[in-house]
């Protein structure tokens, strides 16, 4: 078999995680004795509180290890639905809800179940990274739209009316967003909503940074403006962020009955169920309240205060404040160098680690994650300045 036969056309597009490559990069230098400071973690550095690792002991303990219904358990569909209908305004009953491996498995499920090959998924730049390359995989076609800094990296109506054409199946939104941490108002995503409606566009809106917001500012689900974007949307969450469950890996979406069905029919023949274990562990985090989520949300908070109020005076940097996630997404072209040499720089240079813009499509830019200690952030931002200092 000729070697550029054996692997299979679907994934010869797709690119490496460029977040994975500097972290594994930061483990090696790590491991040789270097004093690196990363600002490159996607997940809060935080614990999972005990009280939700103490459900999933003791549903190891009681025998709860076998195959569970596939999609989740009753119980915790019922307590996602009351979640959705107490803080998202949206009903969703259990039979509209796919509880997934991680919301990266519910945003890959919905795109596979809504793509026919060459289908058009029109994307805000800057984006998460997975997006496009889940696009790639399900065959069908990233198309790419272009946002402002004036108008706070969020796509406008204007925009997305510009980039419909028969081909578009369906737009991804996320609110609060990772690489920017900028949040959508009520009336924006209204606007895009009367679009996608008019037009006959799926939404699948990403939600997985909703509790991690600052200012007092308020998350809103597009799906819970009116039936008609609730009837043409897939909304995505999980526990990964808010309760520092990342490792868990519980995701889950809502969406209309049908297409959650098929999403459904296809995790039957894929993963089947969530590991059992950390569905007890979800339900427990779900049943204990916010205040987890609001400590770490607080902490952030400062912690984005803190990072602000250096980056100021950093003449060589632009930057927007987030509004939500944990993350500054960086304009780092008044240094010349392009995201990956300035990130390499950095961490050869400086022991510094942060994030290239060119995985999130923007190669001016660099994502600072500040889900790190004050005493790094302290350190790292320390690092950044006196390497910037050399740029005049
Ligand atoms: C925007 C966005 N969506 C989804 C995910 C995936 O979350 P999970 O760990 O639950 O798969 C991430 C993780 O970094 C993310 O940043």
């Amino acid at each position: 078999m000729r070697i550029d036969t054996r692997i299979a056309e679907r994934l010869k597009k797709i690119h490496p995680s460029s977040t994975l490559s500097v972290t594994s990069k930061v483990k090696q230098l790590k491991s040789e004795g270097y004093d690196v400071i990363s600002f490159a973690a996607g997940e809060p550095d935080f614990d999972t509180p005990d009280f939700i690792k103490d459900a999933a002991i003791s549903a190891i303990r009681s025998g709860f290890t076998k195959y569970t219904q596939t999609s989740g358990t009753l119980e915790l569909k019922k307590l996602i639905s009351n979640k959705f209908k107490k803080d998202n305004f949206l009903n969703y009953s259990p039979d509209q809800i796919c509880v997934s491996c991680g919301a990266k498995h519910s945003i890959f499920n919905a795109l596979l179940s809504l793509l026919n090959a060459k289908d058009e998924v029109l994307i805000p730049v800057p984006y998460w990274v997975s997006y496009p390359e889940m696009v790639n995989i399900c065959e069908g076609t990233a198309r790419f739209v272009k946002t402002s800094y004036k108008d706070n990296f969020k796509i406008t109506a204007q925009d997305l009316e510009k980039h419909i054409t028969p081909g578009v199946k369906a737009l991804i939104i996320n609110s609060p967003s990772n690489p920017t941490g900028v949040v959508y108002t009520k009336d924006e995503l209204q606007d895009l909503a009367d679009i996608c409606v008019k037009k006959n566009i799926f939404v699948i809106s990403d939600e997985i940074y909703e509790k991690l917001i600052y200012d007092n500012l308020k998350h809103f689900s597009i799906a819970s403006l009116n039936k008609d974007i609730y009837n043409l949307t897939i909304t995505i969450n999980g526990l990964s962020k808010s309760y520092s469950m990342t490792g868990w890996r519980i995701g889950y979406l809502g969406g209309p009955q049908d297409i959650v069905e098929a999403i459904c029919k296809l995790q039957d023949h894929s993963t089947s169920n969530p590991t059992s274990i950390a569905q007890k562990a979800a339900e427990a985090a779900l049943n204990g309240g916010d205040d987890f989520t609001r400590n770490i949300a607080s902490e952030f908070q400062k912690r984005r205060d803190y990072c602000i109020s250096r980056l100021k005076v950093m003449k060589k940097i632009n930057y927007i404040v987030p509004q939500g996630a944990f993350y500054v997404f960086c304009d780092i072209s008044k240094t010349g160098l392009d995201s990956k040499s300035a990130s390499y720089e950095l961490l050869n240079e400086k022991y510094l680690a942060l994030i290239p813009g060119e995985g999130f499509g923007k190669d001016d830019y660099v994502r600072i994650s500040f889900a790190a200690s004050q005493e790094q952030l302290e350190k790292g931002l320390d690092r950044l300045e006196s390497w910037l200092n050399k740029f005049g």
